[in-house]
């Protein structure tokens, strides 16, 4: 799936305080590549996954799949279609913890209204495919932060979402899970999926086909392939870098 932003802008009002997290960014994420978003705590970045993954809508500016403008489509549509179509991978993980792992992987398939069998054996599969099936039946605080974030993506492909948007999902975790973590967002990529990576890690960050770099709410820099040819705006931001 592809997504673009266009002149996205996010501010938060705290009493006296104006925050501008999003400034008129635009951003075009080419669809079935892995895409690395880095940038300075505080930059925007998951303001901007939210925006992406239709969360949160933006105060200006347009979010488009494939083409197709949906950020300001009703807050049920939107809820259809992040449900349908994307799935999060954060670092607090929203893995429920009072039901088994398998449970956890196959819910949001549940909301979709899939047959509770296809559900299951699409979980059974995806746990196999992360290398957890034989913690199918325990629950999450039973497992490892690695783990943990393996179900979550596990949950992804179980819903065969479009887009993956990983938020540090490598955070905590040592080289080994972070390794884990890395190949099983790779693997959703070979079958199509579109992922979306922020880190801190510049090592990283250069694993991803294009690689973003943020700061003070908008894209200073966007590498490789089709995004290096767009030149920056004068003002060095490297923003509207859309064809229209
Ligand atoms: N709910 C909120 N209310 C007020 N300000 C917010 C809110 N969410 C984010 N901000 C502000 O917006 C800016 C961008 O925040 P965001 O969380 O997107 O940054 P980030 O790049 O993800 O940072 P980090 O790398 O630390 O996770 C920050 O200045 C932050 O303080
Ligand atoms: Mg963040």
């Amino acid at each position: 799936m592809q997504i673009e932003l266009h002149g996205v802008t996010r501010r938060f009002r705290s009493r006296n305080v104006e925050t501008t997290a999003l400034n008129g960014l635009s951003l075009e994420i080419p669809s079935g590549q892995l895409t690395t978003v880095i940038g300075p705590s505080g930059c925007g970045k998951t303001t901007m996954l939210a925006i992406m993954g239709l969360l949160e809508a933006p105060d200006e500016g347009e979010v488009r799949f494939d083409g197709a403008p949906v950020s300001r489509l009703g807050r049920r549509r939107r809820l259809v279609l992040r449900r349908e179509r994307v799935s999060f991978v954060f670092q607090s993980l929203n893995l429920i913890e009072e039901i088994s792992v398998l449970e956890n992987v196959a819910l949001p398939a549940r909301y979709m209204s899939l047959p509770a069998r296809e559900c299951r054996a699409r979980a059974e599969q995806a746990l196999e495919e992360m290398g957890l099936g034989f913690r199918a039946q325990h629950f999450p605080f039973q497992l490892s932060g690695g783990q943990r974030q393996r179900v979550a993506i596990a949950r992804a492909l179980a819903m065969r979402s479009d887009l993956i948007l990983a938020d540090e999902p490598t955070g905590n975790l040592d080289r080994d899970s972070s390794a884990g973590v890395l190949e099983a967002l790779l693997a959703c990529r070979a079958r199509g999926t579109t992922v979306v990576l922020v880190t801190h890690d510049p090592d990283i960050a250069e694993l991803g086909d294009f690689v973003v770099e943020m700061q003070g709410g908008h894209v200073v820099n966007g590498r490789a392939g089709e995004l290096s040819e767009r030149r920056p705006a004068p003002s060095g931001r490297w923003v509207e870098a859309i064809a229209t």
